[in-house]
């Protein structure tokens, strides 16, 4: 069944449109990756299904049990906030908070969330310590168990693995990839690790100039698909 569905879904800011009509569901227990190149909107398609950001047009319809403020978010990341000054315990925490609602207390229920989720993201033993000092893939740990917080249902992940290397991003995926399978949680991720999102995504949403839905296979196979692809691949053999 579908939890949510974009339907006609247009982004933008200020009058101007980036992304016109777009349309695709999300159902319970899915994994879509949302791929395409820089600036074609990745990043605000997720703030406007979250609410954060006005749709220009068409609509986001979510199931009967599933509201914007029930969906876990990772941002996507800046520098700045990477040199955050707060205990982990405390970035844990402020999962529990409603999206734009603020709390002066939080409550033992909060407490025992935000313990649970810390184990479950095996960053336990950090709670005190203070967010800036972590690497890079603690802190991402850390994000992912404040998403937690906020959701049972729904995880939206905004680049959780740039600036990661190999292995550490490699252990996330496999964090994310089980709490999709083991805990059903439905995951939206915008990656531009394309290998990744093939090995890992039910669907892709592919936006830019030209845009995609589909299963992941039907991505694999299409013009889109092949042409991103291997423009990634010879990126990484530039790279090499
Ligand atoms: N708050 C804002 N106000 C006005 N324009 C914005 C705002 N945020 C983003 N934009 C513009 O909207 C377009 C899409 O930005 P967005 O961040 O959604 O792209 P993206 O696909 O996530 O890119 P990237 O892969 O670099 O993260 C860009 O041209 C950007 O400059
Ligand atoms: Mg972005």
């Amino acid at each position: 069944m579908a939890q949510l569905i974009c339907k006609d879904l247009s982004l933008g800011y200020d009058g101007e449109v980036i992304q016109d009509k777009l349309n695709f569901e999300v159902t319970e227990g899915d994994y879509l990756c949302i791929v395409g190149e820089n600036g074609s909107g990745k990043s605000t398609l997720m703030k406007t299904i979250l609410g954060l950001t006005k749709p220009m047009g068409g609509e986001v319809l979510f199931e009967e049990d599933l509201t914007a403020k029930s969906i876990g978010y990772l941002p996507q990341q800046t520098l700045v906030q990477r040199d955050f000054p707060a205990s982990v315990k405390e970035i844990v925490l402020s999962g529990c908070q409603g999206r734009g609602q603020k709390r002066f207390f939080y409550t033992a229920e909060d407490k025992a969330m935000a313990k649970k989720n810390m184990q479950r993201m095996d960053i336990y033993d950090l709670r005190n310590r203070c967010y800036r000092e972590l690497s890079g893939g603690q802190q991402q740990r850390v994000l992912l168990a404040r998403a937690l917080c906020a959701t049972k249902k729904m995880l939206l992940l905004d680049e959780p693995v740039t600036g990661l290397d190999p292995r550490v991003a490699a252990e996330l995926y496999q964090v994310v990839k089980d709490l999709n399978e083991k805990d059903h949680i439905s995951v939206i991720m915008i990656s531009h690790d394309i290998q990744a999102a093939v090995q890992y995504a039910k669907h892709v949403l592919h936006i830019g100039s030209h845009n995609f839905y589909g299963t992941r296979d039907e991505y694999v196979k299409s013009a889109l698909g092949q042409q991103f692809i291997s423009v990634e691949k010879g990126e990484e053999a530039a790279h090499a």
